[in-house]
């Protein structure tokens, strides 16, 4: 009896449990179920927001749940294409006399203190822009409300120094030029530089504000002139040089004040270094330029062909290793760092 009593008791409680694994089996079926409607809720085409919705919750999880030393460095940025899909071609240049500055800010917002960098990809090439200048603020706007833009198109990392010449000596662009490639890698180590005339408007955006391998020459043609090269080694107007090619020729001489012959003497400099001036093609290479007469303060130089006789024996002690100037004041307006200088005055 009592075996029977306790065989009994048993078979109750294995009731139950038969019960009770039976129930989980359900639960866990039911469970299985749902999951997979869920997966193909997700990936059915109606509902791709879903998914892009979880996509980004995951990746902010993600990004608060990484290793910390990652939450303090920005996302790497793929490069730029090898080809800006921003590009437009040729296009045809207006200069509004209606134009105001704070148009041009407002035109370009994502440009701080002269400087932008694509916010999508990382720019193939760091390019500091030097402009020497004094006293052609309307040339100076109309250059930035196009040049601002088409740099932007071209993808680049970039900023914009206009180097002003202090005081009413004659005018000196190549000195000015070997300030702002000084002072500009004072903020940054520029890979490329782009020596650019304040009157000359770039009119197709496939010309590309990057350095080569060798000098770089952009001013093919210009309105001016019927597009057409001034002569053979013309190297006027806006050239590109990497930092290292510039380092190479020591620079600019500083001893060509007023109009002319700076330019050749830099091309005499390339030329002695073996190195080969590069030019992009015709149709793309072409400028305005926005008429004025000569300014007073720039007259031509007279003495610019006996300067460009000596090139040869005095590159080496005349240039970037020769630059003595003083830097007056460093602006950091919105869109481009104004560099003023006193860098004296003809010897006489
Ligand atoms: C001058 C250059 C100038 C060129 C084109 C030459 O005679 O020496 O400085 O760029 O003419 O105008």
């Amino acid at each position: 009896m009592g075996l029977c009593s306790h065989m009994f008791k048993i078979l109750r409680r294995g009731k139950y449990f038969v019960l009770l694994v039976l129930l989980l089996s359900v639960l866990a079926w039911i469970a299985t179920f749902s999951g997979e409607t869920e997966k193909a809720v997700l990936v059915s085409p109606a509902t791709t927001l879903t998914l892009v919705k979880e996509d980004s919750l995951r990746d902010k999880v993600n990004t608060l749940t990484t290793a910390p030393d990652r939450l303090n460095t920005p996302p790497q940025k793929v490069d730029c294409p090898q080809e800006s899909p921003l590009l437009q071609g040729a296009m045809k240049l207006s200069f509004e006399s209606s134009l105001k500055l704070k148009d041009v800010e407002n035109d370009n917002k994502g440009v701080i203190e002269g400087e932008y960098e694509p916010s999508d990809c990382a720019a193939r090439q760091s390019v500091a822009i030097l402009i020497p200048h004094r006293n052609r603020e309307r040339h100076l706007l109309y250059l930035l409300h196009h040049l601002h833009p088409f740099l932007q198109r071209q993808q680049l990392h970039y900023t914009i120094y206009v180097i002003q010449q202090a005081g009413d000596a004659t005018f000196n662009r190549a000195k000015l030029l070997n300030v702002g490639y000084l002072e500009a890698l004072k903020d940054y180590s520029w890979e490329c530089f782009i020596f650019h005339d304040v009157d000359l408007v770039p009119e197709n955006d496939h010309n590309l504000y990057i350095c080569d391998n060798q000098p770089k020459h952009l001013v093919v043609g210009r309105n001016a002139t019927g597009y057409k090269l001034r002569y053979k080694g013309y190297f006027g107007g806006v050239t590109a040089m990497t930092r290292d090619q510039f380092l190479q020729v020591n620079g600019f001489s500083n001893t060509y004040w007023g109009w002319g012959g700076e330019d050749d003497d830099l091309r005499i400099r390339v030329e002695l270094q073996k190195m080969k001036i590069v030019r992009p093609p015709a149709d793309v290479a072409r400028y305005t330029m926005v008429f004025h007469k000569r300014d007073s303060g720039n007259e031509i130089n007279k003495d610019r062909m006996r300067l460009l006789g000596r090139t040869p024996q005095v590159w080496r002690k005349d240039g970037l290793n020769s630059c003595s100037y003083k830097t007056l004041s460093v602006e950091r307006l919105p869109l481009y760092v104004n560099v003023t200088v006193d860098i004296g005055k003809p010897q006489s």
